[in-house]
């Protein structure tokens, strides 16, 4: 379910396992959703970025429903590096 989701939204930037190996942008990079730094933050904080989007990122409350970007959390929580 949040791998369908991922792999439709996600994975052009943040390529196909999350390491943000999709296409370069001007700015910041996509960050690389396996490392370290990604995996301390609190479930509360990347839920904030999926929802309001980042300088690089859109945002995806007017989207995704909010279950739908817990479901694409969930399965963040599942890639390794
Ligand atoms: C247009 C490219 C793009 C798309 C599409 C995109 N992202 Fe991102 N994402 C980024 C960029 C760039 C950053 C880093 C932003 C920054 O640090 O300023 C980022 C950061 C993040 C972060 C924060 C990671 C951290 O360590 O704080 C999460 C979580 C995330 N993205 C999840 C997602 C999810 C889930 C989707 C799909 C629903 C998605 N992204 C789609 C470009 C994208």
């Amino acid at each position: 379910m949040g791998k369908a989701l991922f792999v439709r939204h996600c994975a052009g930037c943040h390529g196909p396992e999350g390491r943000g190996n999709g296409y370069k942008l001007l700015g910041p990079d996509p960050a690389n959703l396996t490392a370290i730094t990604t995996k301390k933050k609190v479930d509360e904080d990347l839920l904030r970025t999926i929802h309001e989007g980042k300088p690089n990122m859109p945002a995806w409350k007017a989207i995704l429903s909010t279950e739908e970007i817990r479901n694409v959390l969930t399965y963040i929580r599942t890639l390794t590096p």
